[in-house]
Order: structure tokens, then C-alpha cells, then sequence
């Protein structure tokens, strides 16, 4: 694994929104409507969205909806060019902090059927398979896997947290999740 020294893991800004969205572009098939990151960041209360910055540049974003005790990954980009290596993993710690942050005691995501580099990512955070969602992607019909974490304060979902940010040796990314995650 190669990471960057001065990468950190930042609160998304109006001002990434056209950096973010070149990433999305580039990385799913289908983005976001145009309008959708400037309203969930001016609007929506539920939503954190997250990015990691290096310097000026954006090499990843991420964000979630605190849905009563759920909460839903809506969304995890890298850049293509920098995909593969531990960038998603550290946005997913992130998204998962801020769930607990946020007062969710589950978090729950869908995925593509074929894509198995960011099921693996979710899998090694302890998410399970827990359904499929037939013809759930419009823009080809694919199925989505539904993933749900066990309870974030269960002592298995903790440790197996800690010891993947432990996994996690990256200079300069700032503040790692408090290390009594997820204590509650
Ligand atoms: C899915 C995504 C966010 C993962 O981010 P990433 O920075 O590429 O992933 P990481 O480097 O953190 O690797 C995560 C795990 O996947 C593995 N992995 C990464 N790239 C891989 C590849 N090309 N093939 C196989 N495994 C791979 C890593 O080894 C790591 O597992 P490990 O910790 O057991 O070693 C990123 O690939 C991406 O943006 N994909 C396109 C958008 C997307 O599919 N988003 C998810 C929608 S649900």
C-alpha cells in the first residue's frame, strides 16, 4: 500500500463540489444529478459528507444519511488513478466514525452485484450480506447486495474496527476515530 503523506479526511465543501463530481464522473456510471451534492450540503441536516484532500486536490469522497438508528452510505469514490491504495478504506473508517458521531447504531449500504473490490472493502469492516435487490441499478438492470454493519457497539463490530484503522498506517491523515470506538 502506498499513501501520501498529508492526506486528511475533511468535511465536503460547496467549493469541492465541482472536483467531486469529476471524480464521480469518472468512477460511476451513473452520477448524481447536477444539483444534488449543492442541496445536500445546504439542506440536508441527516447527511455528513466527507473528502480526502492532498493539498488542492481531492483523491476521494464519501458521504451518509442518518436515518433514525440507521445509517445509509449513499455514497464512496476514489479517483481512478489512486484507487487501490487504502484511500477507500480510510473514507469508509470515516463514513463510520461519523455514523457513531451521528447517534446510528447500524449502517447499511447497497453495492453492485459485480463489484467485488468494494464489497471486499465493506467485508473487511465486518458487513454482511444481508439481500439482493433485483434489477435495483436503472441505468443496466444490475442487482445491488444489500450490506448492513452488526450493531456499532457490538464488541465484535469494535474490535474488528479497531483493528483495521490499527491496519491503517497513514501519515499525516489527521485525527484517527477516538480509539474507545464505538463505546457507548
Ligand atoms: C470501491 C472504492 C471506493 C474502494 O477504494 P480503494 O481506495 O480503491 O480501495 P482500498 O485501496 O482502500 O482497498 C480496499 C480493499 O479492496 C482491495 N482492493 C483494492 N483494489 C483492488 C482490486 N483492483 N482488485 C482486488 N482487490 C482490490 C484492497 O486490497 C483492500 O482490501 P484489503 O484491505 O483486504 O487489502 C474505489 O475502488 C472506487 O472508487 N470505486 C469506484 C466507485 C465505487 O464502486 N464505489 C462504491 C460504490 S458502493
Amino acid at each position: 500500500m502506498v499513501l501520501i503523506a498529508g492526506v486528511v479526511v475533511d468535511a465536503m465543501r460547496e467549493a469541492d463540489v465541482p472536483e467531486v463530481q469529476a471524480i464521480e464522473r469518472d468512477v460511476f456510471l451513473t452520477p448524481w444529478p447536477r444539483n444534488a451534492y449543492y442541496r445536500e450540503l445546504a439542506h440536508n441536516h441527516a447527511a455528513r459528507y466527507i473528502v480526502l484532500r492532498h493539498g488542492p486536490e481531492i483523491l476521494g469522497y464519501g458521504g451518509l444519511w442518518r436515518v433514525g438508528e440507521e445509517a445509509h452510505v449513499t455514497t464512496i469514490g476514489v479517483r481512478r488513478p489512486d484507487q487501490g491504495r487504502g484511500y477507500g478504506a480510510v473514507l469508509f473508517a470515516a463514513l463510520l466514525t461519523r455514523a457513531y458521531q451521528m447517534g446510528a447504531r447500524w449502517v447499511t449500504l447497497e453495492v453492485r452485484a459485480s463489484n467485488d473490490v468494494a464489497i471486499h472493502l465493506y467485508e473487511g469492516f465486518g458487513f454482511r450480506v444481508m439481500g439482493r435487490r433485483r434489477g435495483y441499478y436503472t441505468d443496466d438492470g444490475e442487482d445491488a447486495i444489500v450490506m448492513w454493519s452488526d450493531s456499532l457497539h457490538a464488541p465484535a463490530f469494535k474490535a474488528r474496527f479497531r483493528l483495521r484503522v490499527a491496519a491503517l498506517t497513514i501519515p499525516g491523515v489527521g485525527p484517527p476515530p477516538p480509539v474507545e470506538y464505538p463505546i457507548r
